[in-house]
Formats: structure tokens, sequence, C-alpha cells
């Protein structure tokens, strides 16, 4: 489908609004929003979504949450879809707490790549950022890693006051272990502490810094996967480093190919702009796939030209409904 002159092929599923962390910049301290059980797409809801979808061109998906390994039926949504005509790539986002004992399986599942979230590698940092132990997750890598996945890439949120002095160790921690590491800007998702002037860290900002170690080669040819970073080569750490300037780069919407889906089964073509559709209502009122079909290629025409995040864009939902 096309929006824009963009292909429109990757829709980001989000499965559950619950985490067992609780990252600065996603949810609100106290948070009690969560969305009522049933009101969850069940495996088989979400399997129609990807049936559907994959019919309509679809070809990428990403499972995420929330924490998408939270919810115990991951490794059998992901074998079901894999057996769906059209699905090609089916990749998960996660914070990687549970990665350790479920790598392998959803390896064996037809999970092909693996995004983690890894904000610091000092445990105290880590601890403030996630509320989380940041060993679990070294594990969780590990053990991805090991479980032979197409890709494992480390992702990294930058706040200025917390964990800028984390970037050099993440970025010889990433040379190391052979993984792409991503460099995120802060994105103003959810309302939280974190959220201020100050603590917006840009990645020109970031690039500077690196150039002070090292060599960035630009690798203008490297999509990893089908996001919007833009990678670098370090020349003597020999890292792979990304950056996703999802608010100082200006052309960051012209790539855009994806739509999302709620945990709660609304489609939403973009991150940064509040427009949403629901499907659920449509989903259990009627095993007429039209309908549903119609609703998606309505919302796909709803999908903006960009964002909305440099107009003082306020969230009306935290990240984990929505889905990273
Ligand atoms: N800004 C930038 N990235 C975010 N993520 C979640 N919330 C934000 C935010 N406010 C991304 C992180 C996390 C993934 C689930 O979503 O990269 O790893
Ligand atoms: Fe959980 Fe991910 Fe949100 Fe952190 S960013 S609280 S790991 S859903």
């Amino acid at each position: 489908m096309n929006s824009y002159g963009r292909i429109v092929d990757y829709l980001r599923i989000s499965v559950t609004d619950r985490c067992n962390e609780r990252c600065l910049y996603c949810m609100p301290e106290g948070y009690h929003g969560w969305e009522n059980k049933p009101d969850h797409l069940t495996a088989a809801e979400i399997l129609r979504v990807v049936r559907v979808t994959a019919g309509l061109g679809f070809r990428k998906f990403r499972l995420t949450g929330g924490e998408p390994l939270v919810r115990r039926d991951v490794p059998e949504i992901v074998r079901a879809m894999a057996r769906i005509p059209g699905v090609e790539t089916i990749a998960l986002s996660t914070n990687g707490t549970k990665l350790a004992a479920l790598a392998q399986p959803l390896r064996a599942a037809g999970l092909r790549t693996v995004n983690v979230s890894l904000d610091a590698l000092d445990p105290h940092i880590y601890k403030t950022v996630s509320g989380g132990d940041v060993n679990l997750v070294i594990a969780g890598i590990r053990a991805a890693v090991a479980a032979g996945f197409e890709s494992v890439k480390l992702n990294c949120v930058l706040m200025r006051g917390v964990n800028k002095p984390e970037i050099w160790p993440l970025v010889l921690f990433a040379a190391e272990h052979g993984l792409p590491l991503r460099f995120i800007e802060l994105m103003p998702l959810t309302s939280t502490d974190v959220l201020t002037e100050k603590n917006f860290l840009p990645v020109a900002e970031v690039m500077e810094l690196l150039a002070q170690k090292d060599e960035l080669i630009a690798q203008p040819d490297r999509r990893l996967g089908h996001g919007p970073a833009k990678y670098y080569l370090l020349k003597n750490t020999g890292a792979t480093v990304g950056f996703i300037g999802a608010l100082t780069n200006p052309h960051f919407c012209d790539t855009c190919n994806k739509m999302r889906l709620t945990a709660d089964g609304k489609i939403r073509p973009c991150l940064g702009n509040h427009v949403e559709l629901d499907l659920r209502t449509t989903l259990r009122k009627t095993d007429d796939d039209d309908a549903l079909r119609e609703l998606l290629v309505t919302a796909l025409r709803l999908k903006p030209f960009e964002h909305q995040f440099r107009e003082n864009y306020t969230p009306c939902r935290p990240m984990t409904a929505i889905g990273g």
C-alpha cells in the first residue's frame, strides 16, 4: 500500500501494554492506565489481522509491547504467523529481560530478528532508567546471539542527564559482540519527568562525541532491516552505529513504511499523530475480512505526511499501549 509515495508494508503489533520494567521515557510513575485483559486482542485476532494485512501487501511484522515476552503465547503466535502466506519477516522488540530462556524457542518458531533495548551498561544507571537488572538483559543478548537470529540489534534512547556517560561503553560492548547499536532521540511519547529540553540529546551531538574517539565512515547503502536509522562504521572500534534522529532529522518521515496495531486493537497510522481506528470492534463483530480490509485501507489513507513531535505534541496514551 502506498502513502505519499511511501510503500507501507510493515506492521508493528503491540501484543500487550504490560511490562516488567518501568523505563523513564515510557511509563509515567505509578501508571495505572492498563487496558483490561479482555480488551487485548487474542492470538487468533492478532493472526487474523496479520492474514488480512499480508493479503494487502504487508511483508514485515514486528511484535512489541509493552514487553511482548510477558505474554506467554508469543512463541505460538510467531509459529502461526510464519505460516501465513506473504509474511516474509517476523521481528521482535524486547527489553531483553526474558530473552535468556525464550531466545531459542522463538528462533525455532520462526522469529528472524530481535531488537533489544539497552540504555546503559552500568548496573546503577540501567536501574535508574528501567528499574531492572542489566545482567538479565546481557544474558538475554548472549542467548539471542547463540540462538542464531539473522540480526540482533541494540537500541539506546538518548537522555543527556541520564545515560550520556554510557554512550562510549555501549559502543565498545556493541563492537565486542558484533551487534549494531542504534541511538534514538527521545520522543515525547508519554508525559514523564525525563521529558525536558535539558535531557534531550540530539544524535548530531552523539556523532560529534564519537568522532572525537574514532573515525565515522558513513554506510549510505546500509539499511539494516527496514528502519529509519542512518548507519556508520567506526573505523578502529569496528562498531556499527545507527542514529535515529526522530526529532532533528527533517526527512525522518520520508521513508516511513509502517503502521501500528495497539494492544487493544486500534490501528494507528503514525506514532506521532493521534489518529487511530478501531479494528477490534469489527474483528469481534463479523467474520467478514472485507470490513477489516476497508478499515485498514482507510487508516492508510489517514497516514499523515509527517509526525507532529515538533509541534508541542502531547501524548494521549503511553508508549506501552501503542507499541514501540
Ligand atoms: N523515545 C524514544 N524511544 C522510545 N522507545 C520507547 N519510548 C521511547 C521514547 N519516548 C523505544 C525504545 C525502546 C522501544 C520499545 O521503544 O527504543 O527500546
Ligand atoms: Fe517496558 Fe520497553 Fe517501556 Fe521500558 S520502554 S518500560 S522495557 S515497554
